[in-house]
């Protein structure tokens, strides 16, 4: 099963793309983990990236398509959870065409709903841990242990550089100028299911597995 997970920043694509891999075995495809992957390791596309995503604005639609082509040579176990990818109609074209060539098709787009005023809170508020990377929040998901990694017991954290009030406005300028237009063309093909991203996590997850279920 292959899906898409749609949503504005902070909608909690990752969050729930996370979750799916625990639960199911499936593998996140995640462009924005890939380019600051990139950044960190100072690689050209990281080097053509970094200003790009700081400012908030979109990468163009070659390099992450061909990130997408590379990741899915290597192999999507039990699916594919493509989070932050496509942004673009074209992006969604090429998405379609890397799938097609390997024998491969869309189940579902899975648009999670959200309220556009609470994600700045959600985005401002996000950290993570710097060892296994799992996602925490100030205020929605702390650590058991204040200071202490519920997963890996690691203590140090991170935050993004693009998580400041100012860069999350251009990134939702960008979601509804260029994003949100591709959720038509997959109503169009009947792929598109709605879920309430503005409740609780757990409930999110459930939700979305109730639609892989056919619940
Ligand atoms: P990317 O990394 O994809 O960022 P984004 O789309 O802005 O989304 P986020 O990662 O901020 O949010 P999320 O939906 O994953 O939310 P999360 O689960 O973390 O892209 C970054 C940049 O890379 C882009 O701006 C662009 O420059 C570039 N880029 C990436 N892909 C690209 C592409 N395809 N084309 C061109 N450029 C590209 O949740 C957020 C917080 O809320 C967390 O703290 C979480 O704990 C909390 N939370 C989650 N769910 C809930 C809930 N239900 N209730 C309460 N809190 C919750
Ligand atoms: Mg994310």
């Amino acid at each position: 099963m292959n899906i898409i997970l749609l949503g504005p920043p902070g909608a909690g694509k990752g969050t729930q793309a996370a979750r799916l891999v625990a639960d199911r075995g499936m593998v996140q495809l995640s462009t924005g983990d890939m380019l600051r992957a990139a950044v960190k390791a100072g690689t050209p596309v990281g080097l053509q990236a970094r200003a790009v995503m700081e400012s908030g604005g979109l990468v163009s639609d070659e390099i992450v398509s061909a990130l997408i082509g590379e990741r899915l040579d290597q192999g999507t176990g039990n699916g594919a959870i493509f989070d932050g990818y496509p942004r673009t109609a074209a992006q969604a074209e090429s998405l379609d065409e890397l799938l097609a060539a390997r024998g491969a098709k869309l189940d579902y787009v899975i648009e999670l709903a959200v309220d556009e005023d609470a994600l700045v809170e959600r985005i401002v508020g996000r950290f993570t841990c710097a060892t296994c990377g799992e996602g925490y929040h100030d205020k929605f998901k702390q650590p058991k242990v204040a200071g202490t990694c519920d997963v890996c017991g690691g203590h140090e954290f991170k935050r993004r550089a693009d998580d400041n009030e100012e860069t999350v406005r251009t990134r939702m300028a960008e979601y509804r100028a260029k994003t949100a237009p591709i959720i038509p063309i997959y109503e169009a093909r009947g792929l598109v299911r709605r879920v309430d991203g503005m409740a609780d996590i757990g409930e999110v997850t459930a939700a979305i597995e109730a639609i892989l279920d056919g619940r």
